[in-house]
């Protein structure tokens, strides 16, 4: 793969399918190294169109459209960003030779519905999960429930992001609801849940893994410092990186993610979910893209987790060294309004070794990640209460 002129018949061409705040900091990446990006997202004026190329407004999970932009663009490499997206057509444009996809379609046809990347993982490659089962009805998931998962266990349509439509459930009088909701949070309504038995971890790590092109010019796996992380509602709030484990669950966390990456394939990043309990680690999921947790390596690591997924999809080579230890603090809207302002900016700017990235989201919720506070320094609590602070500090406003 070699590198160009953007804009002229020797660029190399990226297109991103979502361009939020993690595809925006990917297009920076490739921005730097002179590469020509396309960014697609279904809204306009999106994160990461703000510094692309060019960009599309379209519904990524039609089939028609995606071909479209697709054929009309010719990218080189395509990067999904998102999990919403016809991943059945970016199959048909990998068989056809029309682009490659990252890491490769079925990795994104997999990850897309928690039952694919589930099944893979517990049953076909036996990595430890929590018990869990599907049902398409409020009878089968009493059944599946009683037949062994039990109370409290956590309900999630399979398709669905960033908790919506999850709910935990402690006992039966909560079913009722816990189904409604996950009916009403899914991405596409086929009323099809995965029910998950209650893992009492410790503690939670995203495991960042790469798969670049290493010194044997072949793809070798490269494995980033644990980040640990908070989650309200589904939702990452906080994460710090590195998170301290016990040299035999970090040891197991690095067997399962890379016998998962390995199985999806390809080049790029890769943010494996897991579960911790002492020496014991559970697989949750995989996301074959940048994490939002990973969010805290812009302050921590030599190469970002965007970074790195801009190197490894490019086939150069990554180090996953770690500068120094790290947190990140999640900075939401607060409220409903589009155009909105920052106050306080300077403030959290002034803390030592912090730094905040507003993402530019043209429209704010009240539970919208519209930024990131992030800190570095010696001592992860520290950092972690730094970017708290740093984070506290920003007010949104009416613009
Ligand atoms: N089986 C489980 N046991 C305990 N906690 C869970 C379980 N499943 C999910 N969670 C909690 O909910 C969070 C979000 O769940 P996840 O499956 O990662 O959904 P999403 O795809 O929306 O990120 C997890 O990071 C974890 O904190
Ligand atoms: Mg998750």
């Amino acid at each position: 793969m070699r590198l160009g002129t953007p804009l002229s018949p020797s660029a190399l061409r990226v297109m991103l399918l979502g361009a939020g705040e993690l595809g925006k900091e990917v297009i920076i990446a490739l921005q730097r190294l002179g590469v020509e990006v396309i960014a697609v997202d279904r809204y306009a004026n999106a994160p990461g169109q703000q510094v692309a190329h060019r960009a599309h407004v379209i519904n990524m999970a039609d089939a028609r459209q995606l071909r479209g932009v697709v054929e009309l663009e010719r990218p080189h490499l395509i990067v999904p960003e998102i999990e919403a997206i016809a991943t059945d057509e970016l199959a048909r444009i990998e068989a056809d030779g029309l682009a490659e996809v990252i890491p490769t379609a079925r990795a994104a046809q997999l990850t897309m519905n928690r039952e694919g990347i589930r099944r893979l993982a517990a049953e076909e490659l036996g990595l430890p999960t929590s018990r869990y089962a599907f049902a398409e009805s409020l009878d089968e998931l009493k059944q599946a429930i009683d037949g062994g998962i039990g109370y409290p266990c956590i309900i999630k349509p399979v398709m669905s992001s960033s908790g919506k439509g999850q709910s935990t459930v402690n006992g039966p009088d909560d079913l009722q609801t816990a189904w409604d909701y996950a009916k009403s949070g899914g991405r596409v309504d086929r009323g099809r849940v995965i029910v998950e038995e209650m893992i009492d971890f410790d503690y939670e790590i995203t495991q960042l893994t790469v798969r670049a092109v290493g010194d044997s010019g072949e793809v070798e796996t490269f494995f980033c410092e644990p980040i640990g992380h908070r989650q309200e509602k589904g939702d990452y709030v906080e994460s710090w990186q590195p998170q301290p484990m016990s040299p035999l669950a970090l040891e197991r966390a690095r067997d399962i993610a890379g016998r998962i990456t390995a199985d999806l394939g390809g080049r790029g990043i890769f943010g494996v979910e897991l579960f911790v309990k002492g020496d014991q680690v559970w697989f949750s999921e995989v996301s074959p893209r940048p994490h939002d947790t990973g969010l805290v390596t812009l302050s921590t690591q030599v190469l970002s987790e965007f970074e790195l997924h801009a190197r490894a999809i490019l086939g150069l080579p990554v180090t996953t060294a770690l500068r120094s230890a790290g947190a990140s603090a999640v900075i939401y809207g607060g409220m409903e309004a589009k155009g909105i302002a920052f106050e306080g900016v300077a403030e959290a700017l002034a803390l030592p070794n912090t730094d905040l990235r507003l993402f530019g989201k043209p429209e704010s919720f009240v539970r919208r990640r519209m930024g990131v506070a992030l800190a570095f320094g010696n001592d992860v609590d520290e950092c972690r209460g730094r970017a708290k602070l740093a984070a506290s500090k920003v007010h949104p406003v009416n613009g």
